[in-house]
């Protein structure tokens, strides 16, 4: 349903002819990607081919050199509150998650959208509670971030980012608490996601679409059966030979 009414929307997020350079090196190269609201786009690539700088140039946490990026068809502000709107519409989930050490679980996810002293109120509890059931720490609510696991604190800090009512979902990293049903559960509920990974599996079994990243290019955009049958270029196939988990 939210797929319907969004058909005469804009792209949820583009990126048209994106360049970046640190030092020497051209981080991203020439960028144009799509992500509709419902659609799950996983970011493949090895170590070093700019997922994160990706990511990063996305939620405006990283200035590009050239090109064009817009969120809901909006350009991208370059800073201050109106960078701030937009980037509150936008959840990221990216190491260090920072989760606040001297609160519990539930309340790191309940701040995720008021200050603490609102967030203790029955409503925002109720809702936080759902929240953790939803991404599986429902156990670990009452727990200090110190408490859990690397995988437990990711799926703290993803429903610290779903709190607050994001259209956008990135995560980067390894991600190894996301699933493809929750990947696809959110898309329903018509949430774009970009998953940046170097895990293939997770690409195989969530995303709608697979780009595949090479040194700050994006080399291959295709739907996933294709991509993990005939990758088209050399690269893609060294990477795939090379990933553990695909
Ligand atoms: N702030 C920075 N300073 C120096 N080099 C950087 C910086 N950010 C990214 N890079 C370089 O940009 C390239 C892409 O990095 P990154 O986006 O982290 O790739 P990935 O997430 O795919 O591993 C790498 O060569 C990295 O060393
Ligand atoms: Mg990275």
């Amino acid at each position: 349903m939210a797929q319907r009414a969004a058909a005469d929307a804009p792209m949820l997020v583009q990126l048209r002819g994106v360049n970046k350079h640190v030092g020497m090196v051209q981080v991203l190269n020439d960028i144009d990607l799509d992500l509709a609201r419902g659609e799950i786009v996983a970011v493949l690539g090895p170590a070093g081919s700019g997922k994160s700088t990706l990511c990063r140039a996305i939620n405006g946490a990283e200035r590009i050199d050239s090109g064009r990026i817009t969120v809901d068809g909006q350009p991208l502000p370059r800073r201050g509150r109106e960078l701030a709107r937009v980037r509150a519409g936008i959840g990221g989930v990216f190491e260090p998650f920072n989760l606040v050490a001297c609160r519990t679980v539930l309340e790191n996810v309940t701040a995720g959208r008021l200050a603490w002293w609102k967030a203790a109120a029955p409503g925002a509890r109720r809702r936080a509670d759902a929240l953790l059931e939803r991404v599986g720490a429902a156990e670990h609510a009452a727990k200090y971030p110190w408490e859990l696991s690397e995988e437990q604190q990711q799926r703290v800090a993803t429903a610290r980012a779903l709190a607050r009512d994001p259209k956008l979902m990135l995560f980067d990293g390894p991600n190894p608490a996301l699933s493809a049903e929750l990947a696809r559960s959110l898309a329903d509920d018509g949430l774009g996601l970009l998953l940046a990974t170097d895990r293939p599996a997770l690409a195989r079994s969530a995303a709608d679409r697979v780009v595949f990243m090479d040194g700050g290019r994006i080399l291959e955009q295709s739907p996933p059966s294709e991509f993990f049958t005939v990758p088209r270029t050399v690269r893609a196939r060294d990477f795939l030979a090379r990933a553990h988990d695909s």
